[in-house]
């Protein structure tokens, strides 16, 4: 079909184009009308493209004609699509709309073990005083284990009935009994001078019961600096104390043995909150750090010294938390885990 360029033929073009603007109820449908309304297969562009083949003298008034529509078109089609932008932004707004007062979905996400949460609260502690955590592995070497910490040779520590050897036993290597071989990995490890906590799992032939079990925590502490004395050891572990059973707890220290530390000492707390009443618990062990210990690190002891404490996580939460049976720690039921929430 031929068009002719006529005023009625651009003023219907232009009415057509103009309804299918206004019919275009959402945002959507006028994108899709878009080519149809002012793209190159609208009535008006086709209408504008038989300008070029008028007579000279007409193509003036026709451009004219032409081109008010088109500008009208425009307009009219852009406050359309200005119109419904909004529409379709609330729209969208409304649609993905968050009812914060509504209740939330109970997601069971287990709990965090007491235990865990014990040892990062004792990091806390020390990481406040400008301390760092250390680790070392849990299958050791015997020479880290015992040797290093002046163990001798005939140490009954070091029996087969109470270290769990790896075989073949020529290997020297073992599941750590303790945390302190992580003494002598820090010194080697790093530039003096050292504080460094290490909480960490341990391995003891024991028979799992009521209080014992044969993989349990602990954890380190070492200080070695120029100058350190037992009194930087009694105020490091009173602070300690304090933090973790209340401004009340004091400590006590009795005379004791370890290898790795000369003079010993037992550590006792005062613990306010004890079950039963206020009492004196058996904590840990403490000493000032058996020179032995530091030449085996390579480290001076004429210039050098200082201290290490160790201490059980178990033991810990079962008298600071009432908690009375090792099972309950070992066995992983949620339950047990949820009572202490995210703090203890
Ligand atoms: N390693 C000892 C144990 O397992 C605990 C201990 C005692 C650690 C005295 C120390 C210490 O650092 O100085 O029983």
């Amino acid at each position: 079909m031929s068009v002719e360029l006529t005023p009625e033929a651009v003023s219907a073009a232009l009415q057509e184009a103009v309804s299918l603007v206004q019919n275009s109820h959402d945002f959507a449908t006028l994108k899709a009308n878009k080519g149809l309304i002012v793209g190159e297969s609208s009535a008006l562009s086709q209408l504008n493209a038989l300008i070029k083949n008028l007579p000279g003298d007409q193509k003036a008034e026709a451009g004219k004609l032409v081109g008010g529509a088109r500008a009208q078109l425009n307009s009219a089609f852009a406050e359309k699509e200005a119109e419904l932008e909004k529409v379709a932004a609330a729209l969208a707004l409304e649609a993905e709309r968050v009812d914060i007062t509504a209740a939330p979905k109970y997601l069971r996400s287990g709990a965090r073990h007491p235990l865990s949460l014990l040892m990062d609260q004792i990091g806390d502690v020390f990481v406040g005083m400008g301390w760092e955590i250390a680790d070392g592995p849990e299958l050791e070497n015997e020479w880290f284990n015992f040797d290093a910490l002046n163990f001798h040779p005939d140490h009954p520590a070091r029996a087969m009935q109470d270290t769990f050897f790896v075989s073949p036993v020529e290997n020297h290597l073992l599941l750590r009994t303790h945390t302190s071989p992580v003494q002598v990995r820090s010194l080697l490890e790093r530039k003096l001078p050292v504080y460094v906590l290490c909480p960490g799992r341990v391995f003891r032939t024991d028979e799992l019961d009521a209080t014992h079990t044969p993989v349990f925590h602990q954890v380190e502490g070492l200080a070695i600096d120029k100058g350190l004395t037992m009194a930087d050891l009694r105020g490091t572990l009173e602070h300690f104390a304090r933090v973790m059973f209340g401004p009340e707890a004091k400590i006590r220290l009795r005379p004791s043995f370890f290898p790795f530390t000369e003079p010993s000492a037992e550590l006792d707390v005062w613990h306010p909150g004890a079950k039963g009443g206020a009492r004196w618990v058996e904590w840990g062990g403490c000493g000032m750090v058996n020179p032995n210990v530091l030449l085996a690190a390579g480290i001076d002891p004429e210039v050098y010294s200082g201290f290490a404490f160790g201490m059980g996580i178990e033991r810990t939460l079962m008298f600071r938390n009432g908690v009375s049976d090792m099972h309950d720690m070992v066995e992983a039921d949620v339950r047990f885990s949820e009572q202490f929430g995210s703090v203890i």
